[in-house]
């Protein structure tokens, strides 16, 4: 008689997907604990965890968005090190749960983006790449749970963005929608994903799309960290210090007229082109093209209030691009900002356009573990062999399933 199986027989059959986040906040591993056992194989959010990093650990992350010394052994160390502790952090959630690595029938892993290079920028357009890391075999192996990774090399290989991944899933969610609806993920880079109303899609006149709309919270936590060194917590804390700032509008035009914001979707961005340098070096170009009597510079607390004003001028022109009407739903770590949340709601309230602006929350998702759960999907629909990128989105030349297994 095989005692394992017999004495314990509901821990017998794998259940759950793990979804695993990294997001180029840098701020912590985001776990999403997923069910899709049911009779619509619906995602259903079982339990989370969030394991924040290291002050030392977020800056060996993001000292890697850029070039410098002695990149590849750096980043290859810490592919290592991520993953184990993304092992740590799973081993400790699976605790929490009371589970073990039987339970789980595989972890979809995001990883670490470190570098995101979708239009090959620096040779003209050739040999595209992006690069994550938190090595999905070291995980594997360490966890004793099928991992599965490196989601967005297919869809790149096929000439897509490879990012971003969410929007098929955001469509799961919102089956049936009889009115447009916006999802708005804003974390260190903000996306939103377009879901035209079920009729409109249907009858081929709209399609869902997705994109980088540029910075959420990159430079509000760059800018911030900068005028508060000695700060423990490492970003505008409901916006607080924004709030009390005052928008310089020609910074705020000067701003928008970046070639990234300008472009047409498909496109995807990241930390390597939205950072505190290219920040610095806006404040000196700006500078320099006003005359003589009207330069001054701008007090650093101004530059904040411009830089949220910045992050919700983009999101609110591309929805307004695509829709006149609508719901809104914000998530990521930018939905908790206080005065972006409300300088959000203020802009759709006084264009002509109608929209709902909400959190995800109004509709009984956590908008914390929405790109965990994004994930623990994108394991499930390897598993299943769905189509899983979205050619319309990235711009890929055919749909396909995303993904690469890890065997412990
Ligand atoms: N209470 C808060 N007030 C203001 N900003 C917040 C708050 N909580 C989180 N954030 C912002 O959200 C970021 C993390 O969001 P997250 O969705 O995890 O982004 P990413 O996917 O890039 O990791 C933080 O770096 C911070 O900028
Ligand atoms: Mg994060």
């Amino acid at each position: 008689m095989n005692s394992s199986v017999s004495s314990n027989p509901a821990k017998a059959v794998a259940r759950y997907y793990i979804g695993l986040m990294s997001g180029t906040s840098a701020d912590g591993i985001d776990l999403a604990l997923v069910d899709f056992a049911n009779p619509d194989n619906k995602a259903q959010l079982v339990a989370s965890y969030y394991q924040a990093y290291s002050e030392a650990l977020a800056l060996k992350i993001t000292s890697l968005y850029q070039s410098g010394d002695n990149e590849i052994d750096r980043a290859f160390h810490l592919d290592i090190e991520l993953a184990q502790l993304f092992s740590q952090a799973i081993s400790a959630f699976l605790q929490q749960e009371n589970l073990t690595a039987a339970d789980i029938i595989a972890i979809g892993n995001h990883g670490q983006t470190i570098r995101h290079r979708p239009c090959g920028e620096e040779l003209n357009g050739k040999n595209a790449f992006t690069l994550q890391i938190g090595c999905s075999q070291t995980l594997a192996t360490l966890s004793s749970i099928r991992v599965i990774g490196q989601f967005r090399r297919k869809d790149m290989a096929l000439g897509g963005q490879g990012a971003p991944l969410v929007p098929i899933f955001h469509q799961q969610l919102f089956k049936s929608n009889a009115v447009s609806v916006f999802i708005v993920n804003i974390g260190g880079i903000a996306n939103i994903t377009f879901l035209p109303e079920v009729a409109e899609e249907i009858a081929q006149k709209n399609k869902v799309l997705g994109f980088d709309t540029g910075p959420g919270n990159a430079l509000l936590d760059d800018w911030f960290s900068k005028h508060h060194p000695e700060s423990d917590v490492k970003f505008d804390k409901s916006g607080a210090w924004a709030a009390k700032g005052k928008v310089d509008e020609g910074l705020l035009t000067w701003l928008m007229h970046d070639q990234y914001i300008q472009e047409k979707a498909p496109k995807s961005t990241g930390r390597e082109y939205f950072h505190l340098s290219w920040l610095e070096q806006q404040l000196v170009s700006y500078d320099s093209s006003l005359s003589q009597e009207v330069t001054q510079t701008i007090k650093p607390v101004d530059v904040q209030a411009t830089l949220l004003a910045f992050t919700v001028q983009t999101i609110h022109d591309d929805i307004h691009a695509l829709a006149t009407q609508g719901k809104i739903y914000l998530c990521g770590g930018g939905a908790h900002n206080i005065a972006l949340v409300n300088l959000l709601k203020q802009k759709f309230t006084s264009s002509i356009t109608k929209f709902a602006v909400n959190t995800m929350q109004a509709v009984g998702i956590d908008g914390d573990q929405l790109e965990a759960m994004a994930f623990a999907w994108l394991a499930y629909a390897f598993d299943h062999s769905l189509n899983s990128n979205m050619p319309a989105v990235t711009g890929a030349r055919a749909s396909c399933t995303l993904g690469t297994e890890f065997l412990p």
